[in-house]
């Protein structure tokens, strides 16, 4: 908790008016591959409390759509649609997919991470689940040149989803932003360039 209070980043989202520190790894990401761009339809996973959505909504400029889903509640942001459900579930999934109306997507991005155990191998199967969830609605929804930005815990499984990603993207690359704690396995993948055929 000390750790938490005195970190640097948690100190600038509450200057800054983001709602958790997390902000601060998309902004790295996307300052690097500039991923946003106005007029773009987001579709952000695993989106409570909402600082990937709130930097994704300046960065859009107020052109464009964002669509965020979440386990848990989120306080609204100005345009920004909010999905309240597991992702895991069908039901979840087929209200995301009524909210496209058959349009396709510019950019996924996934920050899901499932609740912890304790139990290494569960939480390290469940994180890879939901990751493959993710990266199989980027694949069905994504444009043909589209992005999809995940979080993904290095261990098991973590080779397998680089190798299916790297089916349908035309590159795949990792980054560990700043924020993102060293001690801390997760690293985000960012496949670009969805091939048109997957
Ligand atoms: C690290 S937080 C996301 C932080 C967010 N990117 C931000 O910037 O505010 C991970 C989120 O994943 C969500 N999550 C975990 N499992 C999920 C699931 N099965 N379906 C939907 N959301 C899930 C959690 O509720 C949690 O809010």
């Amino acid at each position: 908790m000390q750790e938490h209070v005195n970190d640097e980043y948690v100190k600038r989202a509450q200057r800054e008016g983001y709602r958790a520190r997390a902000a601060y790894k998309l902004i790295e990401i996307d300052d690097k591959d500039h991923l946003i761009k106005p007029g773009m339809t987001i579709v952000d996973l695993g989106s409570t409390p909402g600082s990937w959505s709130q930097v994704a909504a300046q960065r859009l400029k107020g052109q464009g759509r964002i669509i965020a889903l979440d386990l848990l509640e989120m306080q609204p942001i100005p345009g920004v649609q909010f999905i309240q459900g597991d992702f895991r579930e069908q039901a979840v999934l087929e209200q995301l997919e009524a909210l496209l109306e058959n349009s396709r997507v510019d950019l996924v991005i996934a920050d899901m991470a499932p609740n912890i155990s304790g139990i290494s191998d569960v939480d390290q199967a469940n994180a890879t689940y939901l990751t493959e969830l993710a990266l199989d609605f980027s694949f069905k929804w994504l444009k043909p040149g589209g992005s999809f930005l995940v979080k993904v815990f290095v261990g098991s499984g973590f080779d397998e989803i680089v190798r299916n990603m790297r089916q349908g993207f035309g590159k795949v690359a990792t980054r560990k932003p700043k924020a993102s704690r060293d001690r801390s396995s997760e690293v985000y993948l960012l496949g670009s360039d969805m091939r048109k055929e997957v």
